[in-house]
């Protein structure tokens, strides 16, 4: 059984953005700057937005992040998004979801201009995945065909199984094993019998945000399990992910801990984006 490193796989890929951006002000005059929002003070929003401006800083790319109090009103966000839209000195926008209530998310996900979208969550990003036109994607999925690649799974032929159908990790994750050639299954809430379909998989992917859900009886021998969960265990209040991974690893022929296996390469793609979009903006 392998276990996927996502910490190591997530740093040689920092490495290498690290290099490509140090080219950067020789040609360009300055580095990329990545700005994100947080709005209010979600525990685990604060971790992951100070996991972001410590993997520019590691990639040395310029951060600002903006935290505004949990009674900023959908306009003043809106407002402050037109006007990082606007400024030459930005590349890349994100603003950290969830959003306290009050704030439609959509509304904030469709302003900020498609160009500065390191999430790849704009409309027009996901018609680009979606229609296989240029597009930002979004960086939980890359993250995910990544850690496949490093590990030598070609999805080509095999059968994908998604539990989970998000916006931000089931769908595109599915779309991009279908686009690498898998026969994919997305399996949800209302699936019947999801130990039968999720026997069947060579690679499942699990993003259903239940501690614990998949158990040993649940995966086919030799299988890819890739746990995007990040949950308590409601017994010991440790991290874990959506896979009981004591029971499960042992069947598997790879395996990502939680944590250290998608979290970290989803800020390693969010990095990519913000050169991307750094380089576009140029192009
Ligand atoms: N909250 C949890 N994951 C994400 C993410 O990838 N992007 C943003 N903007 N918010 C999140």
């Amino acid at each position: 059984m392998i276990l996927i490193d996502g910490k190591q796989i997530s740093a040689s890929l920092k490495e290498s953005i690290r290099e490509q951006v140090a080219l950067l002000p020789e040609k360009y005059g300055r580095v990329p700057h990545l700005v994100v929002v947080r709005v209010g003070e979600d525990p685990a929003s604060v971790v992951y937005v100070r996991n972001k401006a410590k993997a520019c800083e590691a990639c040395g790319i310029r951060n600002t992040t903006i935290v505004l109090p949990e009674e900023t009103s959908e306009s003043a966000l809106l407002e402050k998004i037109y006007a990082l839209n606007a400024d030459d000195s930005v590349d890349g926008i994100l603003v950290q979801l969830p959003l306290p209530g009050h704030i439609s998310e959509a509304k904030v996900i469709e302003t900020i201009a498609r160009e500065k979208d390191v999430d790849g969550f704009h409309p027009l990003n996901v018609a680009g995945l979606w229609q296989k036109t240029p597009h930002m994607a979004p960086c939980t999925p890359s993250g995910i065909m990544k850690l496949l690649e490093a590990v030598g799974v070609d999805p080509k032929g095999k059968r994908a199984v998604v539990i989970g159908r998000s916006n931000i990790v089931g769908l595109p994750v599915a779309k991009m094993l279908l686009d690498a050639n898998a026969t994919v299954t997305t399996c949800h809430t209302r699936t019947v019998d999801m130990p039968s379909v999720t026997r069947e998989a060579d690679i499942l992917v699990v993003a259903a945000g239940r501690p614990k859900m998949v158990t040993a009886d649940m995966v086919k021998e030799g299988a890819v399990v890739i746990d995007v969960g990040m949950d308590r265990d409601p017994e010991t209040g440790k991290l874990c992910g959506d896979v009981d991974f004591d029971a499960v690893a042992p069947k598997t022929m790879a395996i990502t801990p939680v944590p250290g296996g998608v979290g970290p390469m989803t800020i390693a793609c969010l990095m990519e984006n913000t050169l991307k979009c750094f380089l576009s903006l140029r192009a």
